[in-house]
């Protein structure tokens, strides 16, 4: 069975061609053209463009990954794409592709959750997750934790109540001068200078909930660099830049991985899955796996970030469990989790 999965829910195009196999899934092309060089001249993602880039990107990355497959449209059996949540132009680009190219190709086309996606990336590589277990999800607008019963079975177990993660290391980068995009920036940054020598907030770390806040922390260090501090002189800090983007980076991973130890706990689950761009940072995936008493399992980092292949993998699951879309499909760009769909085998086969 051949899916076909398209992303367009934010700055990446993503188009992925996945064959599912006795053997298991089988990525036959996952191609992803970013659109970072066009917004970076805004230190931001701008949508107007990010939905004009994705028309135009579309149509030959498709050609390319039915090239890259070894197959054509016809050779198609399922065309799995984003619904939300996102930008709603970037969104409603990628679906009515998907419905037109379902339509023409006489196939079926099948709505998916983005961050329902994100987690499917743990699909794409061995081993795959045994429910029960906790997501840590942490993308540049969501930093969620989740406890599921089943692959397509999820309960938000908290949530951020203000910037997400990779919001704050997108928001710290470009106040320390860093560019755009941040996390990347801030993870090479870092690299190498010394951890924890700043007095940076961990905000909510000791709060008995499962939620998050990220806010106070982007506050603290914009007055850090301002060289604002209560009862000492106004001068810029004498770290360098390196050495601050390392003590946010250990601030941040902090609140993650305290977290996610308290939601394993609570939850009794043995398993940790990672899922969103965030997790393609270094010392978050190294943290997880040294401090969490679980199986911590993590895409492959290039299936972190926004894809396509994800989106196949989550389709097919929920193709297979029964889910149509029609359409009539509308981009929502505030979706919400879909409701559990219990009893789905942790496998994904044919
Ligand atoms: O999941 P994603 O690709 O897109 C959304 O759905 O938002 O996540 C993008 C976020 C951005 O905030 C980006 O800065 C962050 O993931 N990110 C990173 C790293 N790579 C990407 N954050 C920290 N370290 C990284 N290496
Ligand atoms: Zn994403």
């Amino acid at each position: 069975m051949r899916v076909l999965g398209i992303e367009t829910s934010c700055d990446e195009t993503g188009v992925a061609v996945l064959d599912l196999t006795a053997e298991g899934p089988r990525l036959l092309a996952n191609l992803v053209a970013s659109q970072t060089d066009v917004h970076a001249a805004y230190r931001g993602v701008v949508p107007e463009l990010a939905s004009r880039m994705h028309e135009v990107t579309l149509p030959p990355l498709l050609d390319r990954a039915l090239a890259d497959a070894g197959c054509t449209a016809g050779g198609l059996d399922l065309v799995a794409v984003t619904q939300g949540p996102g930008l709603v132009g970037a969104l409603l680009v990628g679906l009515n592709f998907a419905k037109a190219l379902a339509y023409a190709s006489g196939i079926p086309v099948v709505p998916v959750h983005h961050l329902e996606g994100h987690l499917w990336a743990n699909w794409l590589g061995p081993p795959p997750p045994d429910a029960p277990f906790v997501t840590l999800l942490v993308s540049g607008g969501h930093t969620e934790l989740w406890y599921s019963t089943g692959p397509l079975a999820h309960r938000r177990l908290g949530r951020t109540r203000d910037d997400a993660a990779g919001e704050a290391f997108d928001k710290i980068a470009t106040l320390l001068g860093l560019g755009y995009p941040g996390g990347p920036a801030m993870s090479r940054a870092a690299e190498g200078a010394p951890h924890r020598t700043l007095d940076f907030p961990r905000p909510m770390l000791h709060d008995p909930s499962l939620d998050f806040s990220f806010s106070g922390l982007k506050t603290a260090v914009l007055y850090h660099v301002r060289g604002d501090r209560p009862n000492e002189p106004t001068v810029p800090p004498p770290e360098s830049v390196d050495e601050i983007a390392a003590n946010v980076q250990t601030a941040i991973v902090d609140v993650l991985v305290a977290k996610a130890r308290r939601a394993l706990k609570l939850t009794g689950a043995r398993v940790l899955c990672g899922a969103g761009g965030v997790m393609a940072n270094a010392e978050l995936r190294a943290r997880l796996a040294d401090e969490c008493d679980a199986e911590v399992l993590v895409p492959p980092r290039d299936l972190c970030v926004d894809n396509g292949a994800m989106i196949a993998a989550a389709g097919a699951a929920r193709f297979a469990a029964g889910v149509r879309g029609d359409l009539t499909l509308n981009a929502h760009p505030a979706l919400p989790l879909p409701d559990p769909i219990e009893g789905v085998p942790c496998a994904l086969v044919p």
